[in-house]
């Protein structure tokens, strides 16, 4: 287990804390892997009717860790699909039973991107949310290049995708990414009490019910995870992205005019 990911179950209801605030939440290989276990482990017991996704006060997550990612990229190779981060992208996918993200700040890449898996998503006030790849030299993924045009047309897709424009949680409400937006200091407790109430219902019309609505697109959106994976290992090794990241670090803006 990781110490950036709490777990614990209360009230039937299993939560999924990220936990690193000093660097704003980054999920590392190790953080995905101990994701993927919490969702596992809710999975297999009994007492858990449904899974909170949370993060820290003002940053729910700033996504993937990039000097993590820079130094163990992930998605090529025969066994890409055991990387940590798919393993975790599947396990939410297949999650059977409901999960609720209180996104508490922040949510920038799969911050947003896992958001858009989950089945209900409640949105602080202060947040914002983003999914920058494009400008990091890399691509959407987590089947976000197939959901976010499904959910909010090709127009105002290619602005958050292609553009990679910032949103808040009332424009996530809007084009079909958040259920609510709330005061910062509520939206954890609106979301807990949203995932108790499968505490009321019976789970197992729960499961076949979740399970129906995915089923229409889950070889969709498990293909296109790979696809989307494949291209961006390769971004990943790509000068592009190396120009982006460095300048990530030096706090700098890219310089991408050398590139045709
Ligand atoms: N990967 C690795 N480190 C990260 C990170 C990430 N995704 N996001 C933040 N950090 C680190 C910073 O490098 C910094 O480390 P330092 O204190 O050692 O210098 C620390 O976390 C604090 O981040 P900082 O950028 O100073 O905080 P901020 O409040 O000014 O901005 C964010 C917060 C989330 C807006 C900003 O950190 C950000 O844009 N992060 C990158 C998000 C991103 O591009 N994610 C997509 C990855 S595919």
């Amino acid at each position: 287990m990781s110490q950036h990911i709490r777990t614990g179950v209360l009230n039937g209801v299993a939560t999924i804390e990220i936990a690193r605030p000093e660097k704003k939440n980054a999920l590392t290989a190790e953080m995905y892997t101990a994701m993927a276990q919490a969702l596992a482990d809710a999975q297999a017991d009994g007492q858990v009717r449904s899974v909170l996704i949370t993060g820290q006060p003002g940053i729910f997550t700033s996504g993937n860790d990039i000097e993590d990612f820079m130094s163990r990229p992930p998605g090529q190779g025969s066994d890409s699909a055991e990387a940590p981060v798919f393993r975790f992208m599947k396990a939410l996918v297949d999650c059977p039973k409901p999960v609720v993200a209180a996104v508490t700040g922040a949510a920038i890449g799969v911050g947003t991107t896992l958001l858009l898996h989950c089945d209900f998503v409640y949105v602080s006030d202060e947040a914002r949310l983003a999914m920058p790849f494009v400008g990091l030299g890399l691509v959407p993924e987590y089947a976000s290049s197939l959901l976010v045009p499904q959910l909010m047309g090709p127009r105002r897709a290619a602005e958050k995708l292609l553009l990679g424009d910032p949103f808040t949680g009332e424009q996530a409400v809007e084009c079909g990414i958040a259920n609510a937006v709330l005061p910062a200091g509520e939206v954890m407790a609106h979301a807990r009490r949203v995932a108790e109430r499968f505490n009321q219902l019976p789970p197992g019309a729960v499961r076949d019910a979740k399970r129906l609505m995915r089923a229409p697109q889950r070889e969709l959106v498990l293909q296109t995870i790979k696809t989307e994976g494949e291209i961006f290992g390769q971004r990943l090794r790509s000068p592009e992205a190396r120009e982006a990241f460095q300048a990530f670090f030096e706090k700098r803006r890219p310089d991408f005019s050398p590139f045709s």
